[in-house]
């Protein structure tokens, strides 16, 4: 997406989600921290960055082509997509995506909205392929993903330890050009 749009979630809270932007840093590190701290979800437990740092950061990524949705109510960052674009030539056709959204806001349609703003700005871009990593016990993420055709590509097995139990890490991809676009495109 490019600018801003209202989404009403589904107990009825209005929400903005719009393109990031440096200076929300602040609202990020603070979903990372409070993410990071439930521990079951996300590999970083206590993130190690500075509001400052992670503004410097998001400035960089936005230049180096990479994108940042975040979804904002009462002026407050309550989630965030971040598609971040490798740079080495032979992987500079896709984007690693990265989300969460704090746990007041989740099931009410805010993860799905952001990932979309995120999936509608990389067409507009000459990305190939987005991935991702979720570890196997998170099965709201996974819903989320593959409902938006996001297709499972292999699995890390216990990969993931959390309080002594193994989890497999899925690695999940989603092609921005379906299938006949490709192969046509193979054939040009
Ligand atoms: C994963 C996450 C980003 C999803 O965001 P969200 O705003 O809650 O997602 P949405 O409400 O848009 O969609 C969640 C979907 O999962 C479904 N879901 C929720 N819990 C589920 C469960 N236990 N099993 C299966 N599906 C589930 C919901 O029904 C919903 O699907 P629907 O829209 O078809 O009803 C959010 O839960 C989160 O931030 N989790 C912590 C951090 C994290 O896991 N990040 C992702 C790492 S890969």
């Amino acid at each position: 997406m490019s600018g801003a749009a209202k989404l009403t979630t589904k107990d009825g809270r209005g929400i903005i989600i719009r393109d990031g932007k440096a200076a929300d840093g602040v609202g990020i590190v603070n979903i990372y921290r409070t993410v990071g701290a439930e521990k079951i979800h996300i590999t970083l437990e206590d993130y190690p960055f500075h509001e400052y740092t992670e503004s410097r950061f998001i400035k960089a990524l936005l230049k180096s082509g990479s994108y940042l949705a975040v979804a904002e109510h009462e002026k407050r960052i309550v989630g965030y997509c971040r598609l971040e674009r490798h740079l080495a030539p032979k992987r500079e056709h896709t984007a690693e995506i990265a989300m969460a959204i704090l746990k007041d806001y989740r099931n009410i349609g805010i993860g799905t909205a952001l990932t979309k703003a995120g999936i509608e700005w990389a067409k507009t871009t000459d990305l190939h392929k987005l991935h991702l990593s979720v570890f196997a016990t998170n099965t709201a993420a996974i819903a989320l993903y593959k409902k938006l055709a996001f297709v499972e590509e292999g699995r890390r097995k216990e990969q993931i330890c959390i309080d002594g139990q193994y989890i497999d890490e899925i690695l999940m991809g989603f092609y921005l050009r379906d299938k006949l676009t490709r192969e046509q495109g193979n054939k040009e």
